[in-house]
């Protein structure tokens, strides 16, 4: 009785394992579908396109990596403190996602060129938050 107890535990212990493993997967594959719809919108000049993709980015963002508790779950065993940098990470990618939401509102009464260039940059600091945190948790040294 024990042995059989023992086995269905295991196998359920295996099963939470691969479903954590599976939602770090889909929501990162949504994280990389909104920074890809993002880019789309910067490359064809597509304000609404960018205004929109950020706004699923954000959303996204937020719910994946603002939470410190909730990703470390996700991380496997080895990587937890990671975590960390998760929430560094969410607020760099953050931070730049403003910068993109004041240059389409004009927040600072700039023109249209120095707009256009200020948000793309931020685009890419915001794709390079996304490398920066690969790098580590990929990093087998
Ligand atoms: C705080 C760390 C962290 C940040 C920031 C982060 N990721 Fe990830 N990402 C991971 C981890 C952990 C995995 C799973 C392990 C692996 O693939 O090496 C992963 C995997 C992925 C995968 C592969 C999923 C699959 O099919 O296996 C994609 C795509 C991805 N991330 C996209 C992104 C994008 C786009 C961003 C930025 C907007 C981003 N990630 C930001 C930690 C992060």
């Amino acid at each position: 009785m024990k042995k059989i107890v023992g086995k269905y535990l295991g196998t359920i212990v295996i099963l939470g394992t691969l479903l954590v493993a599976y939602d770090l997967k889909t929501n990162m594959q949504m994280l990389n579908t909104d920074l890809q719809v993002v880019q789309q919108g910067f490359i064809t000049s597509n304000k609404k396109g960018v205004a929109d993709a950020i706004e699923r980015l954000a959303k996204h963002t937020q719910e994946l990596l603002g939470n410190k508790e909730k990703f470390e779950k996700m991380l496997p065993k080895n990587k937890k403190e990671k975590a960390n940098e998760a929430v560094m990470s969410a607020q760099i990618i953050a931070h730049n996602i403003q910068i993109i939401r004041d240059a389409i509102v004009n927040k600072y009464n700039q023109s249209e060129t120095i707009r256009r260039e200020e948000a793309q940059r931020a685009y890419t600091y915001i794709e390079h938050a996304c490398f920066r945190c690969h790098n580590i948790v990929r990093d087998v040294n």
